[in-house]
């Protein structure tokens, strides 16, 4: 940031302060300030840095104290003077911009670890790699039209994905069986809801905690015929509720092992019927009344075979 510092001693010779990094410039006005107090002043030169003491008359302490705000910036364009606070609030502006960015790559890699740990599931069972990112780009919509602030909308997005992470603890004869699960395979695969909770329940981060519960309770249904607890209607978390729609949704409009895409026309209808049964009902209204948004990210996020 500062190419040069200057600081001004009492008999008005200009010492200069070289400051190859940010962070030495940092720690030294750090002990300049403690130490001057003191009457010492700290002075660097190259890579060496001078404790040098200061005489301690009453006049140079005033003068010292004086010294001590008076802080030259040197850059390309010239120099000029800073006040001491100027100075440690630039100190202070830039490491917060440094600590944003810092947190803001934390996010990053997060999104992508919890992104990439969703396609894994879904991959399990030949879930096209675009299924996990159409459900999270729905998930949001519905969390926004129902109400939930934009951070839960967010949170959601990024969550919704990993809703069949417990599909890895299913075998594969199962998971791909291109045919009808007998009762015994299906009583397996519904596993997956429990398997994927008791994966993620450990964590106290509120983006697994929230994927802890989508992956729980997202076979749940709105009459309480759904699965692993039979949970009915607002008992279901908002999360599982939404996640429940985004993903029917979605499957059904994709071909898989086992069967054909449907129709739209088919899909609106089992919507219709199921409203109140397997879904929400508010949801199913958002659904119709905001149509043209879901299609569109259906089209933008389309399967590229
Ligand atoms: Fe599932
Ligand atoms: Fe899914």
């Amino acid at each position: 940031m500062f190419e040069k510092l200057y600081l001004k001693e009492q008999d008005n010779v200009e010492k200069t302060i070289y400051n190859r990094l940010y962070e030495e410039h940092k720690s030294l006005l750090k002990k300049y300030d403690k130490l001057n107090r003191r009457t010492h002043l700290i002075l660097r030169q190259g890579d060496r840095e001078f404790l040098k003491r200061l005489k301690t008359s009453a006049k140079h302490k005033r003068s010292n104290k004086r010294m001590s705000m008076i802080i030259k910036h040197s850059d390309n364009q010239g120099t000029k003077t800073l006040s001491e606070k100027t100075s440690l609030e630039l100190k202070l502006e830039e490491e917060l911009i440094k600590e944003k960015e810092l947190i803001k790559e934390i996010e990053n890699t997060q999104k992508e670890v919890v992104y990439t740990m969703g396609a894994i599931g879904e991959s399990r069972s030949k879930e096209t790699g675009n299924h996990v990112k159409r459900v999270a780009e729905y998930s949001k919509l519905f969390a926004i039209y129902y109400g939930l602030c934009e951070e839960e909308a967010e949170l959601l997005k990024q969550a919704s994905p990993m809703h069949d992470i417990g599909k890895v603890g299913i075998a594969d004869s199962i998971l791909n069986k291109p045919a009808k699960l007998t009762y015994e395979e299906f009583e397996k695969m519904k596993e997956h809801s429990a398997i994927g909770y008791d994966m993620l329940k450990h964590s106290n981060r509120p983006l697994m905690k929230t994927a802890s519960i989508v992956a729980h309770e997202h076979h749940e249904k709105f009459d309480g015929s759904g699965y692993p607890n039979g949970l009915k209607g607002y008992d279901i978390h908002i999360y599982a509720r939404i996640t429940a729609v985004a993903d029917v949704f979605d499957a059904l409009g994709s071909s898989r092992v086992y069967k054909e895409a449907w129709c739209d026309e088919d899909i609106f209808k089992l919507f219709k019927d199921e409203r109140d049964k397997h879904f929400d009902p508010k949801l199913i209204d958002i659904f119709f009344e905001n149509l043209e948004q879901f299609l569109n990210i259906r089209e933008r996020f389309k399967d590229i075979n």
